[in-house]
């Protein structure tokens, strides 16, 4: 049996990663992979619920980050470690790099925390391929704004706050080349798709 991937997608709020999700899903079913679409926090009925606290309760800043660690872990046992064991493909919407930089870079919390949480809950597994989308948040804030759904704790936060996201990103991507491509996600949805499978085939396939 060929060994499962794991993809994962990052990226400020606004910077439309999940429009690209389900296309790259069906890009790899098309080739014959069993691929198995999940996010975080979430991916699991109790990381669901999770989620729906992350997003919308007010907590303290460490409680936050461990509350996604804590997701992490049963997403991980749940979800992403079984399907690999299986030979499939986990396609998944966020995963620790979003920890750095949301917690990290937007909230401000000491990033050698995280290395610790990460080495516990995942320090045997890191994605084979992440897809950083990366955007000025002044056009990341303008596509939010758009929205006409009510927005989450972290889409509600300034620009400042993104600011740090992103950059905290930036230095995620430029510690780990091998692993994070960053993507010029301020182009047309038809180049980034382009862009996207081909950094899959060349990085995965
Ligand atoms: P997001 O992918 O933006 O969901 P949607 O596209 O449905 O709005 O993820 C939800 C939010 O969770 C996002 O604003 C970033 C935040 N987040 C963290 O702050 N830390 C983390 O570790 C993860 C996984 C997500």
């Amino acid at each position: 049996m060929k060994p499962g991937k794991f993809i994962t997608f990052e990226g400020i709020d606004g910077a439309g990663k999940s429009s690209h999700i389900a296309g790259i899903a069906g890009f790899l079913r098309a080739r014959g992979l069993t691929v198995v679409p999940t996010r975080e926090p979430g991916g699991t009925p109790l990381g669901e619920k999770l989620r729906e606290w992350l997003l919308r309760e007010t907590m303290h800043l460490e409680t936050e980050a461990l509350l996604m660690f804590a997701a992490r872990r049963e997403h991980l046992a749940q979800v992403i470690e079984p399907a690999l064991a299986r030979g499939e493909w986990v396609v998944c919407d966020r995963f620790s790099d979003a920890t750095y930089a949301y917690q990290g870079g937007g909230r401000g919390l000491d990033k050698t925390r995280f290395a610790q949480l990460e080495q516990w809950v995942h320090g045997h597994l890191q994605p084979d391929l992440t897809l950083l989308f990366d955007l000025s948040p002044e056009v990341a804030g303008r596509r939010i704004a758009a929205q006409t759904r009510a927005l989450d704790r972290f889409e509600q936060e300034r620009a400042d706050f993104h600011r740090r996201v992103r950059l905290a990103y930036l230095e995620r991507a430029a510690e780990a080349p091998q692993r994070i491509a960053v993507i010029d996600a301020d182009q047309p949805l038809e180049h980034i798709k382009r862009l996207l499978e081909t950094t899959v085939v060349t990085r995965c396939l």
